[in-house]
């Protein structure tokens, strides 16, 4: 199978052809079972979200787009003040459904805009040109960061060795379309005809929601690349051991200085890496940069149910019931572990803010 074949079987979110639903891959049900559903209602829509059936940042902002593109395309109102108050209560009530991933709010705006900018077109016109915005946000080009990336791999090719990559949760082609952020240099190597082989990516299991076993190495298996599962306190030892040469992480918000959001773990990772003198690399397309928030501090992060640490995925609770539990769902790197946050328009090193200007970003 070659990588657009299988580009071609994993799409995480579509628009219906006759633009009836929202369909999307349910990734709460993987990896046993692929099934796609169909979102109508703005609450499953608002649910498919927050229950993750939908995750990962560049996903989230997708489905949003199309998620509002649907619902305003059933906004009774032709008149356009009546119109846009409706749409914006719509966009408020998704926005909602999750804090952290700033994808969300950027691909919501970015429809809200579209809605402002063309409001002499008439309703009509609008609640098509939406969908086609929704397309453009799903389809945004994000190969750069895995050409970036490969250039990072290619250096470390040693002849008869394979490259060492760690990956934490999954910033694949299930949270994004096509290549993913931090997979994305392992899809451009297959396509340049590196062997699965050449590489080896050590998945971190990621608790509580499981999305490296579940995804990220279901997804990485499927595509040929030598793919191990170890579970998060494993990372330790794994990188003590020599085996990982580089680590590319996705994030779901990276602030002005460079601290970086991701997942709940990434920030152990992150300082795990700067002890055995790893690289560590941010992946993050340019919508992940919010130039508005100036430090991690200022980054929201969400906290979820207790169930998700105490029974999610085993057979019978396993903590004493009435137990506290904390459970964050992400946590931020700072931006001094960073080597460096690979975006699809160029490399960015320390001072972050200087080198998002120069790449233009936030103007
Ligand atoms: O809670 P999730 O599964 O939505 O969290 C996803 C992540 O943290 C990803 O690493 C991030 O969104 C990058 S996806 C390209």
């Amino acid at each position: 199978m070659t990588v657009e074949e299988f580009f071609d079987q994993v799409i995480t979110v579509r628009m219906r052809e006759d633009r009836s639903s929202l369909d999307i891959i349910d990734q709460t049900l993987l990896p046993g079972t692929i099934k796609r559903i169909h979102l109508n209602t703005k609450e499953e829509i608002w649910e498919a979200i927050k229950k993750l059936r939908v995750r990962g940042a560049p996903a989230i902002g997708a489905a949003a787009a199309y998620g509002i593109a649907l619902l305003a395309s059933g906004i009774a109102e032709d008149q356009y003040d009546a119109f846009y108050s409706r749409f914006k209560e719509l966009k408020d009530y998704l926005a909602s459904s999750r804090p952290t991933a700033v994808n969300l709010f950027w691909a919501l705006n970015r429809m809200e805009a579209a809605v402002i900018a063309n409001k002499e077109r008439g309703v009509a016109a609008i609640k098509e040109l939406l969908f086609e915005e929704a397309d453009r946000i799903r389809e945004e080009d994000i190969r750069g960061i895995g050409e970036i990336g490969f250039g990072l791999l290619k250096e470390l090719k040693k002849e008869g060795k394979e490259i060492g990559i760690l990956t934490h949760c999954n910033a694949g082609t299930l949270a994004t379309a096509k290549y993913g952020t931090a997979t994305a240099p392992m899809y451009i190597a297959l396509e340049k005809g590196w062997a699965g082989t050449d590489m080896h990516v050590y998945c971190d299991e990621t608790r509580p929601l499981l999305q490296g076993a579940r995804l990220t190495s279901f997804e990485l298996n499927n595509a040929g690349i030598t793919t191990t599962l170890q579970c998060d306190n494993m990372a330790s030892i794994l990188m003590k051991s020599g085996k990982i040469d580089i680590i590319f992480v996705g994030c779901d918000r990276v602030a002005r200085n460079g601290d970086a959001a991701n997942k709940i773990g990434t920030s152990g990772v992150a300082i795990l890496a700067k002890h055995y003198g790893i690289p560590f690399y941010v992946c993050a397309p340019t919508s992940t940069i919010d130039m508005d928030t100036l430090t991690g501090d200022q980054i929201p992060i969400e906290m979820r149910s207790p169930d998700e640490v105490t029974e999610m995925w085993y057979k019978e609770r396993m903590a004493p019931e009435g137990i506290n539990v904390y459970n964050p769902a992400f946590d931020v790197t700072d931006h001094s572990l960073i080597t460096g946050i690979i975006t699809e328009k160029g490399m960015c090193r320390a001072p972050y803010d200087k080198a998002f200007e120069a790449l233009g970003i936030g103007r």
